[in-house]
């Protein structure tokens, strides 16, 4: 819960954001509207769609932090305004269509959190036609980069730190999306615009763009940074962009290279970036022409799979009941709209004394099957 409230504080206390939020809002947000905050978090921004005059706010959010927002919002007196709904906006099935969807899941790189997939899914099923989106356009962006903090994310592994057993995590490092504060004095070049998209339309599942970059001075190429701008609405806009002063309190997508590269003034690099943006995944291609070197990463590779968990996606794997599988079985067949909680914690065990070594274990398996299967 610690990280969660730091996270959620983060958001709360970046005064940039806020005003910018608050800007749009309320431009988009008319009395009479009815608007989703999706992805709601603690539900600043459906508190500012409430002040801004919407007759409706519906909090959608996945985690427990929609508590926050349930109790923000109703001691700020809008509960007979508000409805909050603690699901993935994925699942939940299409509901009154909205005047306004309102979201901030931009990420460090503007795409690297799913953003696309969930706005263009929210504007198709719970948006009015006509309806704003916010925010409605997102441009992406991409430095050059000099920095010995992000060196070090890599180095540390292999610089005596850690023990040698674990040097070769630096791999993994290097194949891994850091978030960093860089300053303007970091970038070599850049940022260069990578491409500018609609919110809420349709994305390709793959996107792929290639720049490049002119050194400005001799320096230690240490990698690539992934920024955005985000359009709320009309022209009201925020970044993240070590270049801005009135940038957003919020770190940029650092790209290692494994091995840092020395350069002069002047010198090229060519650079491409690629993503299946659902999945998360982002891969990144690094030229040094000059040099005649080529380095090539993804994120892919830093994730800790065994092959037993790698096998599970072959389609042609026929899919058997594990041990884990049976007990959840076990447990929804005795859900029958009539049982108590305490005669399923009972039969489980009397029925299945061999699916977990210690009765402990049976019993908090059982609560979590019924939290996530079962409705209150
Ligand atoms: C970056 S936080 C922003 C929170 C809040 N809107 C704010 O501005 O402070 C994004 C929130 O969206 C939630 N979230 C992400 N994807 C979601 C989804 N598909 N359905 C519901 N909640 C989601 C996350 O759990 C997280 O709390």
């Amino acid at each position: 819960m610690a990280t969660t409230l730091e996270e959620h504080a983060g958001y709360l206390t970046d005064r940039i954001k806020l005003a910018r939020y608050q800007e749009a809002i309320s431009h988009a947000v008319q009395s009479g509207h009815t608007v989703m905050d999706l992805g709601c978090g603690s539900g600043i921004l459906g508190l500012l769609a409430l002040r801004a005059g919407a007759d409706n706010v519906i909090f959608v959010e996945e985690t427990d932090v929609l508590e926050i927002a349930r109790r923000s919002i109703t001691d700020a007196g809008y509960a007979d305004k508000a409805s909050f709904l603690r699901t993935n906006s994925f699942e939940l099935a299409a509901t009154d269509p909205v005047d306004v969807i309102v979201c901030d899941h931009v990420g460090y790189f503007g795409f690297d959190y799913g953003l696309l997939a969930l706005l263009a899914d929210a504007k198709k099923r719970f948006l009015k036609p006509g309806g704003i989106v916010i925010p409605e356009r997102l441009t992406v962006q991409l430095s050059l980069v000099e920095s010995g903090e992000c060196r070090k994310r890599i180095t540390q592994w292999q610089d005596g730190s850690v023990p040698a057993e674990f040097r070769w995590v630096d791999a993994i490092a290097a194949n891994t999306k850091h978030a960093v504060d860089l300053e303007a004095d970091n970038l070599l070049d850049g940022p260069e615009i990578l491409d500018e998209l609609t919110l809420g339309e349709p994305a390709e599942e793959f996107l792929s763009w290639s720049t490049r970059f002119v050194c400005a001075r001799d320096a230690t190429v240490d990698g690539l940074a992934g920024s955005f701008s985000a359009t709320l609405v009309d022209e009201i806009r925020m970044s993240n962009s070590p270049l801005l002063d009135d940038r957003l309190n919020r770190p940029q997508a650092f790209l290692p290279l494994q091995h840092p590269v020395a350069v002069t003034a002047g010198e090229k690099v060519d650079a491409t970036v690629m993503c299946r943006h659902k999945d998360h995944l982002i891969a990144w291609i690094v030229n040094f022409p000059r040099q005649d070197l080529t380095f090539s990463y993804n994120t892919f590779n830093s994730i800790l799979l065994d092959n037993a968990r790698l096998s599970q996606t072959q389609p042609t794997r026929v899919a058997a009941l594990n041990d884990r599988g049976i007990a959840r079985k076990a447990v929804l067949s005795y859900c029958d709209g009539k049982r108590t909680v305490a005669e399923i914690h009972n039969l489980v065990r009397k029925e299945h004394p061999e699916l977990f070594p210690t009765a402990e274990a049976t019993t908090a398996f059982v609560d979590q099957v019924l939290a996530w299967n079962t409705d209150h």
